[in-house]
Parts: C-alpha cells; sequence; structure tokens
C-alpha cells in the first residue's frame, strides 16, 4: 500500500511536488488556504499532463490516473490519514509555525512532517511540535517534476527513522536525493552563492560589464548561463533575498556579502525578465549587448569565479554540512554545473586553485578570499 501524501502550499513548488507524488502512484492531498490558488494548480497540471501525452511521455490513461490521484482541498484536516506532509507555503516562519501546530493536531502520531523551506532552520520549524522527531527538510528544485535532486535536511531533533524512510520514498520517486546539515542555504544555495557574488563583485571593480561575464563563464567555463542572465531568469528579487538571508544566517560572514548593484537593481524593480527589465532590456526589439571576447580576460574572469565556488564547496565539506560526492551531486544535478566542482579541483590541481585563493587573499586582504583550510590540507597532498 502507497503511502499517502499530503501537500500544504499549491503554488509553484507545491503543485510541482504533488504531480510527482501522483505520477509516482500516490494518492496525493493538495492542501492550500486560496480556493483560487487550488484552481489554478489544478488547470496547470491539466496543461502539463496534456503535453506530456502529446510529447508521448505518458499515455492518456495514465494522465487520467495521475489526475484521479490528487485531492484539492482548503482544509488542513483532509490531511488526517496522510503518512508524510510536506509543507510548501510561504517562506514565513511564524506562518509555518501556526502551520505545524495545526498539522501535528491532525495527522497521525507517525506521520513525517516536512518543509521545503529554501532559508529557514528545520530544528526552528520544529521547535513547535511536540514530537519534532518526524520533523524534516525535503527541499526540491524548481521545477519539482523536472529537476533531479533533492536535498533532505534532518534538523537536531530528527530521528534516524524519519530520515532513512524519507529517503527511501524520495528516492522511490526517481530523485537524486543528498543529506545535508541543516545550516544556511543547505548545500545548493550555500555552494552558488559566489556564482552570482563573485560576478556581481567583479562588475563592481568595473574589471568587466555583465555581457562579457556571462561569455567567460558560458563560452569559457561551459556553464549553460551566464551569472547576470540566471539572477535575471531567477530575479533579482528572489535572488538577492537568499544572497541576504545566507549572508545573515551566516552572521554576516564577508564571503557571503550581498551586492549594492544587485540591491539597486531590485529596488529599481529591475528585476529581470518577469519585469521586462534586469542587467539586460527584455523589452521588445531591445538588442542584448556584445561581450568583449578577450581571451585572457575571459580566462581571468572565469578562474576567479571557478576558485570561489571551489573553495565554498570545500568549506561545506569542511564544516560537515554533506559528503564531497554529494556537494559534486548537488551542484550537478540541482543547478546544472558543467562539473563537481570537487572534481573539477583535482582536475585542475588543488595546488593551482589554492595559488589562485592566495593570491586574491593577497590582494585584497578580506576575509572573504581565505583558502579553506582543507584546500589547503588537498594542496599539500
Ligand atoms: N520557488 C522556488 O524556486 C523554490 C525552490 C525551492 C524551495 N522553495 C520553497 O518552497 C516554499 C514555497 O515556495 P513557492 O515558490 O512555491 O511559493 P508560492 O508563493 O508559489 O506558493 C505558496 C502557496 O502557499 C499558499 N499558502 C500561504 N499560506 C498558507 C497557509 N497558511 N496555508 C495553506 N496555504 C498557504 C499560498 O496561497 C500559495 O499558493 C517556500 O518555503 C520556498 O522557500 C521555493
Amino acid at each position: 500500500m502507497k503511502e499517502i501524501i499530503g501537500v500544504i502550499g499549491a503554488g509553484t513548488m507545491g503543485s510541482g511536488i504533488a504531480q510527482v507524488a501522483a505520477q509516482f502512484g500516490h494518492e496525493v492531498i493538495l492542501v492550500d488556504a486560496n480556493a483560487d490558488q487550488l484552481d489554478r494548480a489544478k488547470s496547470s497540471l491539466e496543461k502539463t499532463l496534456t503535453k506530456l501525452v502529446e510529447k508521448e511521455k505518458i499515455s492518456a490513461a495514465e494522465k487520467i490516473e495521475i489526475s484521479s490521484k490528487i485531492r484539492y482541498a482548503t482544509d488542513l484536516n483532509e490531511l488526517t490519514f496522510a503518512n508524510l506532509v510536506i509543507e510548501a507555503i510561504v517562506e514565513d516562519i511564524t506562518i509555518k509555525h501556526t502551520v505545524f501546530k495545526t498539522l501535528e493536531l491532525i495527522v497521525a502520531d507517525d506521520c513525517i512532517l516536512a518543509s521545503n523551506t529554501s532559508s529557514l532552520s528545520i530544528a526552528s520549524i520544529g521547535s513547535v511540535l511536540n514530537n519534532a522527531s518526524r520533523v524534516v527538510g525535503i527541499h526540491f528544485f524548481n521545477p519539482a517534476p523536472l529537476m533531479p535532486l533533492v536535498e533532505i535536511i534532518p534538523a537536531v531533533q530528527t530521528t534516524e527513522e524519519t530520515l532513512t524512510k524519507s529517503v527511501e520514498l524520495i528516492k522511490s520517486w526517481k530523485k537524486t536525493v543528498v543529506v545535508c546539515k541543516d545550516t544556511p542555504g543547505f548545500i545548493v544555495n550555500r555552494v552558488a552563492r559566489p556564482f552570482y557574488g563573485e560576478a556581481l563583485r567583479i562588475y563592481d571593480e568595473g574589471i568587466a560589464d555583465f555581457a562579457t561575464i556571462d561569455w567567460a563563464m558560458t563560452h569559457i567555463g561551459g556553464f549553460k548561463m551566464g551569472p547576470f542572465t540566471l539572477m535575471d531568469y531567477i530575479g533579482n528579487d528572489v535572488n538577492y533575498a537568499v544572497t541576504e538571508s545566507v549572508f545573515q544566517a551566516f552572521y554576516y560572514d564577508p564571503r557571503f556579502k550581498p551586492s549594492f548593484t544587485q540591491k539597486r537593481h531590485r529596488e529599481a524593480g529591475f528585476l529581470g525578465r518577469k519585469s521586462g527589465r534586469g542587467y539586460y532590456n527584455y523589452a521588445e526589439g531591445s538588442i542584448l549587448p556584445t561581450p568583449t571576447e578577450d581571451m585572457e580576460l575571459g580566462t581571468k574572469i572565469f578562474n576567479r569565479i571557478l576558485c570561489m565556488l571551489i573553495n565554498e564547496a570545500f568549506d561545506a565539506v569542511f564544516m560537515q554540512v554533506a559528503k564531497a560526492e554529494d556537494v559534486d551531486l548537488a551542484m550537478t544535478k540541482g543547478v546544472n554545473y558543467p562539473k563537481g566542482l570537487l572534481q573539477w579541483a583535482k582536475e585542475i590541481g588543488y595546488d593551482k586553485v589554492l595559488e589562485q585563493m592566495e593570491a586574491l587573499f593577497a590582494e585584497y586582504g578580506e576575509d572573504r578570499y581565505r583558502p579553506n583550510p582543507l584546500l589547503r590540507r588537498f594542496a599539500r597532498g
């Protein structure tokens, strides 16, 4: 008998998670406080499934079967028989606390209570529960049906049994699971920070413009999208909020310091594609700027950002956030990096990466550029 899955929040993430669970044969109850949102989620799922039928990814019968698995509700009481509930509501700790407290009174004692939060601590979410041993972070990436990675985060209160059951269940949905410590940004949103932050810093120093930095990272680095194109795609409001929250959560460690350039873009409403203008102008008829295709400059930019990313990946391993192989899996499966960062460092040579970090540290004298001790150890061989 398949587990019954409850999903709270029928927005971007919740509706995607509900789709995945239904595709893997679970009965799903999708709850949202807003009935209109449930209608939107339902019609958007219908459209998605129709497209899958057209592309012959699923049959017409499977479409009917998947649709029939999801029940839509505005009342949390519908979750009485759920075995796992994944919360994907607004990123607000007070609202999440209210929902978790209510939820605990509704579900069975052995129901796992998970949050899809990107930036809040799982320990804090679980703190309102009488039995917090069943709280866990289950962090999907957007769009949930397509992105293979799921980070699973045990809180200090979580039991081994809760963790094992969660890992097994999410693996049965054919997802790549990485387990990580309950620390700000988990793996991906922590390790990826320099991709944006160092690119902005390079721009702020006047070394190159947006288009040239993007060209360096895609053309020389092999990344699918340059940092500015990607920030415009994510939205400068969303990306800035994550950076700021990671910076604050790390007690203002300068490695994660946000950029005024991004803040000003956000303040000006230059949010990216969704507002028609971000670092680039997306208005009809506007032409994207051409990069300065200077290999020497481009290589310098790429090496600087890559070394900062590698240093951050080493820090995640050094601080036991996750195993080295999981950090590499997370970056390749969660954000499509062309290679795992630790593997990349091995190919370049750990000593070469360290040399670059030391050069940056010597040049700037800022703690932001301090080489990680584990990178030093690897470089010593
Ligand atoms: N959007 C992303 O790329 C992304 C990726 C990973 C994780 N997350 C996390 O997932 C969660 C949801 O994000 P999203 O982008 O899907 O948000 P969203 O705004 O698209 O959807 C949130 C939904 O929650 C509903 N809601 C709000 N309060 C509620 C309540 N008290 N009870 C029931 N429903 C309620 C809203 O009506 C809305 O439909 C957040 O914690 C976010 O940090 C988001």
